[in-house]
């Protein structure tokens, strides 16, 4: 089983701009909640033991979130207010699971991925992008089981409309497992629309190998100037690795763009 997650934090949320310009967006409120925790709720739910946060020095707001004992053992010495009391015990909670280490320049999700080498400590080990938040059915559980049934590699898998495929990575899909879960030939971190092999397109949750490590020391800027973990998830494949694509069945929620975290809040709050 897997028991060790990552979560890239490093980013500058420029698509929810200007309001983090002050603010690391993973905090923003969702139906009251802040949408990181969404993310610390699944990985429980899905049996993770560890979370490594991965954040920078701009991005230490995070850190205070969960480090902020003197504050609430002082309000509730005073208070003794309940609420609060369950607050804090949450925060507690997560604080106990979470590891902190720093991306200080924000140089891709590769980069970022290979500042937690050092902890990772199985063959396996789940990454998922704070942006993507998807509800109704635990996607990160789906795949953990998919892993320990074909023990490879998983990533989430969504059809996106043929117009947007340059921007997200995109799969080139091979055999099919079953209805929800194909083996996968090839992955393109946003490709132009000539250039995509599908419409199926990566989505934040990733089950990926510890020897992606050694591929992310050697890797090269990729689109952008940026280390991007699809390159290294390519370099893979064509090394005959195994990566399943997992079609999942919950709800997709891009909590990255001011649209989509304003369609989040009202989707969540349906729930
Ligand atoms: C990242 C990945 C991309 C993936 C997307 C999903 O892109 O690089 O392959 O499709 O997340 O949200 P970003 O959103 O950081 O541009």
């Amino acid at each position: 089983m897997i028991k060790q997650a990552i979560i890239p934090l490093a980013g500058l949320g420029t698509r929810l701009l200007p309001l983090t310009s002050v603010f690391a967006k993973e905090l923003l409120p969702i139906n009251g909640k802040p949408g990181i925790e969404y993310i610390l709720d699944e990985c429980i739910e899905a049996g993770i033991k560890e979370i490594i946060f991965i954040i920078s020095k701009k991005k230490e707001m995070i850190k205070r979130y969960f480090y902020n004992d003197q504050f609430y053992k002082k309000i509730i010495k005073r208070k003794k207010d309940q609420r609060i009391i369950k607050e804090y015990k949450k925060i507690l909670k997560y604080k106990k699971m979470i590891k902190f280490v720093y991306q200080d320049k924000p140089l891709g999700t590769g980069d970022a991925v290979l500042k937690t080498k050092k902890y990772i400590n199985d063959k396996f080990f789940l990454m998922l992008l704070p942006d993507d938040l998807i509800i109704k059915k635990n996607c990160s559980k789906s795949m953990i089981k998919i892993n320990t049934r074909y023990k490879c590699s998983v990533m989430a898998s969504m059809r996106v409309n043929k117009k947007s495929v340059s921007r997200w990575g995109i799969y080139k899909l091979g055999k099919k497992l079953n209805k929800e879960n194909y083996f996968i030939k090839n992955v393109i971190e946003k490709p132009s629309i000539s250039n995509a092999p599908s419409n199926q397109a990566v989505i934040g949750r990733y089950i990926l190998p510890k020897s992606i490590f050694s591929k992310l020391s050697k890797q090269k800027p990729g689109k952008g100037g940026e280390i991007h973990i699809t390159d290294a998830i390519q370099s893979l494949i064509y090394e005959d690795n195994k990566f399943i694509a997992h079609s999942f069945s919950g709800k997709y929620l891009d909590c990255g763009s001011m649209q989509g975290y304003i369609k989040s809040t009202l989707e969540i709050a349906k729930l």
